[in-house]
């Protein structure tokens, strides 16, 4: 149901379209991005991608229904799941919630790492249930990182270390 595969050129439209606004660019895109989303910023962002960057395009159905990145360090000790974006259209059907199992199996399967972290904005009360729900475990605080919506949000931190994962998706 749920496939990533790599994010190339002809999906910066679909994910420009996706985002409509500058609170919403801030919360998919953190500090990285500045508003409005354009070509130019998404062909920097893609140009990274590699070995230790991995950016997605999350297909479901067999179309673009969404964005993830995965980085991870060299040693592959850690890795840190971000951009995560499910298209409006797609919202509410659990396409978070596969893309971020999936992205969890890519983690701990492919990639062979003791820890999953990501942040997350304190008020985004949907993906922290997602997150939850996939049992990453609020670790800290960082007071006060962006502004959305006129006013100061923290940043939860999240993580999910291999044997609670293996807890809960034993290794095939
Ligand atoms: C957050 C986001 C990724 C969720 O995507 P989604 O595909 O709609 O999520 P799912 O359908 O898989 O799951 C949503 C879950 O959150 C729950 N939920 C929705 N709104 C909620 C809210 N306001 N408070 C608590 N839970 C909420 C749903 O009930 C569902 O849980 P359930 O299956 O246990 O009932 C999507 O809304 C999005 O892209 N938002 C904008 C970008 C963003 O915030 N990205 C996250 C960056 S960390």
């Amino acid at each position: 149901m749920i496939e990533l595969r790599p994010f190339v050129a002809a999906d910066f439209a679909d994910l420009i379209s996706w985002i409509a606004g500058p609170d919403e660019l801030t919360m998919w895109g953190g500090p990285g991005m500045r508003w409005p989303l354009d070509v130019t910023q998404l062909a920097a962002y893609g140009a990274q991608s590699g070995d230790r960057l991995r950016i997605w395009t999350v297909m479901h159905g067999g179309k673009p229904a969404g964005h993830a990145s995965m980085s991870a360090g060299v040693n592959r000790w850690t890795a840190r799941l971000g951009r995560v974006l499910v298209a409006p259209h797609a919202r509410g059907r659990g396409v978070a919630q596969a893309m971020v199992r999936e992205a969890q199996r890519v983690a701990f399967d492919d990639l062979g790492v003791h820890r999953l972290g990501l942040g997350v904005y304190a008020h985004n009360d949907a993906a922290r249930h997602v997150y939850e729900r996939l049992g990453f475990v609020r670790e800290g605080v960082t007071r006060e990182q962006a502004r959305i919506g006129g006013v100061w949000v923290d940043s939860v931190e999240m993580g999910i270390l291999e044997p609670e994962y293996r807890a809960l998706v034993p290794k095939a």
